[in-house]
């Protein structure tokens, strides 16, 4: 309840701040942050904070969300997400499924769902391509993401500058003595559903992916601290900040503009959670899909031109069954009311 209020609150905001939008730029010209001459409050003094030459090292922080439009479905989003597909399996808590321990036993419902996250049969989205226009302007520093489908390095972001927090399918290894297993055998077992074993003493074999119980990569923990501390934007992008350590990344970054680009509000309170609602914060919300939020933060940098020649043309939404029966039922309303004379 008092998180609909909050919510309601911030959308009225919002679109008072659309309204008073330019007078409002003016009047606050006087916040002045630590870095950066204006105060920021939306996607337009973001933008203009960048072609002002305030921001040149951004740090990107994704998750499931920005590879949703490539056909990959998210966790935690309720009825598309992955977890909400594993009821089959009878799990305790649908995150076992990546939990080691669960896997040691039943691995039956990870290598499930490791078909529709092996990478290969995905396009990197819009928001891949703006990370990497971001990268090719040179104002990208570093983006960590959660996700395991490699569409980053896909997109053409060089590889110094991702972190893959929660591993990839590039390495796969038995769980049992830790050989490394051949990645070609990995694939084609996951494509064939088996269940695949170490050919040297037969225990289970699994992707290099982090399962909750194992650490991170030890790329991850070397870099985040600096990362986080040196950049002059954080955005994060397409993640419910729900699992750690990868959530408490935004809270070490501190005295900059942070710009959560999600479809719902996250990672509010706490120890230097957002906060998008006091009047000095320098954290900017924009709600929608990460999509459609790229293209206008493009379009305020002008740089719509060149995400273009970069992104796949947009493939026609067709609509879906719902819609369909939804249309043909207002058609038969309308002709029935016509013939009735109705209108
Ligand atoms: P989640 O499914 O938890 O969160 C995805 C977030 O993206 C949600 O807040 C959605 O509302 C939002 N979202 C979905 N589609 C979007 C779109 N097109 N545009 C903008 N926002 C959108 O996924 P993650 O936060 O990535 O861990 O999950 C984190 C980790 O939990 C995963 O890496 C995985 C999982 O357990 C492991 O595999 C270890």
């Amino acid at each position: 309840m008092g998180r609909k209020s909050s919510k309601s609150k911030r959308n009225k905001r919002k679109n008072s701040k659309k309204k008073s939008k330019s007078s409002k730029e003016h009047s606050n010209s006087h916040h002045k942050s630590k870095k950066h001459g204006n105060k920021m409050n939306d996607l337009q003094s973001v933008a203009s904070a960048i072609k002002r030459g305030d921001i040149r090292k951004i740090v990107w922080l994704s998750g499931a969300g920005i590879s949703v439009s490539a056909g990959i479905p998210d966790f935690r989003t309720k009825g598309t997400g992955l977890y909400s597909r594993l009821e089959k399996y009878e799990l305790p808590r649908p995150e076992c499924t990546f939990d080691i321990e669960y896997f040691k036993k039943k691995p039956e419902a990870f290598f499930d769902l490791a078909k529709t996250l092996l990478p290969g049969e995905h396009v990197p989205t819009r928001t891949h391509m703006f990370l990497k226009l971001l990268s090719d302007k040179g104002l990208l520093h570093r983006t960590y993401t959660q996700n395991i489908d490699g569409l980053e390095r896909l997109a053409g972001v060089p590889e110094h500058k991702i972190v893959e927090a929660h591993g990839s399918f590039a390495k796969s290894y038995c769980v049992n003595c830790k050989a490394q297993y051949d990645n070609d055998a990995m694939r084609s077992a996951i494509l064939k559903n088996e269940i695949p074993h170490c050919k040297k003493c037969g225990g289970l074999a699994k992707p290099g992916i982090v399962f909750f119980g194992e650490s991170l990569p030890k790329r991850f923990h070397k870099m985040h601290r600096s990362d986080m501390k040196s950049c002059d934007l954080l955005i994060v992008a397409g993640t419910s900040l729900r699992v750690q350590p990868f959530s408490e990344l935004p809270r070490i970054v501190k005295g900059v503009p942070r710009l959560l680009i999600n479809r719902e509000c996250v990672g509010e309170g706490g120890h230097n959670g957002f906060d998008f609602d006091s009047k000095h914060t320098q954290d900017v919300l924009a709600l929608g899909n990460c999509d459609d939020v790229v293209s206008k933060l493009a379009e305020l940098l002008g740089w719509t031109e060149e995400l273009e020649a970069r992104c796949p043309p947009r493939r026609e939404r067709k609509p879906s069954f719902v819609e369909n029966v939804v249309d043909s039922v207002v058609d038969t309303l309308e002709r029935g009311m016509k013939a009735l004379k109705v209108f």
